[in-house]
């Protein structure tokens, strides 16, 4: 309701009165004035003049997951947004609501005070960056939620590309995002299944978006760095989940090949000869290719590998 009537005071230039708006939603003039005040908490300003009705003055500064379900134009991802300014970890979070949420929920903090990375390692993660979990129950086998990490790089790399300013985003295997050789985001799937199926899967995206310099390791690199000035939270959020929503639903409509083929076309790593220290083993070689589960193929001088997960350097 809330959004049906901000919608209608978008549209109109002036105020509009309270029985326009009852008429063209079905509801009271008392429950809209009730749902008025809803909103000036959220922080949408709204003006009102006796006899006149309403007028939308302002939408808050500070973002909030009702704004973002609002403005989202998705099938599945962020029907309903969870925002919030400092969590432990987006992921965690995700993890602990996951079996009562609908697939498609997403959390995003501001800032992260025991955000994850791969291997168990810290993702360092202030103000400045942006933190998001997805929850996802696609109907596969677990051993292919792995897919979901190729899905996920894709529709980021994909959203960066479209970017008005020229990125060249790239994916470093297994699932880093490059801008210039240097890290903009990482991702953290986690899965939670029986042997037979999956229960959901958490994707955990943290992205360099207005990061400071200083803020940053040597290897890092924020958008506000690369485009020379902040960048809305709000509309990369929006371009980010809702390209994310066409992906996903690609992948679940034809399955994961088209989604290879993009990604291949996107890769840092096919082509090149690279180093990757895995978890008990080192391997050199080249990197062909990568299988349907997104292992990487691995050309050594002795043989073919398939390369599970590693950290790859360049030779
Ligand atoms: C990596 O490159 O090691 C993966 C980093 C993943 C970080 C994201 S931030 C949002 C989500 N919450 C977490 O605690 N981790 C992931």
């Amino acid at each position: 309701m809330k959004s049906k009537i901000l919608e209608i005071l978008e549209k109109s230039e002036g105020y509009v009165s309270g029985e326009v708006i009852s008429k063209k939603i079905g509801i009271s003039r008392a429950a809209i004035w009730k749902h008025i005040k809803k909103l000036r908490e959220l922080g949408y300003e709204i003006g009102s003049k006796t006899n006149e009705g309403y007028k939308l003055i302002k939408t808050p500064d500070f973002l909030t997951g009702f704004e973002l379900e609002r403005i989202l134009f998705t099938d599945i991802i962020g029907k309903k947004v969870l925002f919030f300014e400092e969590v432990d970890s987006t992921n965690n979070k995700a993890k602990q609501i996951a079996i009562r949420e609908n697939e498609g929920t997403v959390v995003i903090s501001e800032m992260q005070t025991s955000g994850r990375g791969r291997r168990g390692r810290e993702w360092h993660s202030p103000k400045g960056g942006i933190y998001i979990s997805f929850i996802l129950k696609p109907n596969i086998s677990p051993e292919k939620a792995p897919q979901l990490t190729l899905v996920s790089s894709l529709a980021l790399v994909e959203t960066l590309n479209s970017m008005d300013k020229k990125l060249d985003a790239r994916i470093k295997w297994p699932n880093d995002i490059l801008i210039k050789g240097k890290k903009i985001s990482g991702i953290l799937t986690e899965l939670s299944s029986d042997i037979e199926k999956i229960n959901h899967i958490v994707v955990g995206v943290g992205v360099n978006l207005n990061t400071e310099k200083n803020a940053l390791p040597e290897t890092g690199i924020s958008l506000k760095n690369e485009i020379g000035e902040n960048v809305s939270t709000k509309l990369f959020l929006r371009q980010f989940l809702e390209h994310f929503d066409v992906v996903y639903k690609e992948y679940i409509t034809n399955g994961i090949d088209k989604i290879i083929e993009r990604w291949k076309f996107n890769s840092d790593t096919l082509g090149k000869k690279v180093k990757i220290i895995g978890i008990n083993e080192t391997f050199e070689g080249l990197a062909k290719d990568i299988d349907e589960n997104g292992a990487l193929i691995l050309k050594t001088k002795e043989k073919e590998v398939k390369v599970y997960s590693g950290d790859v350097s360049l030779r």
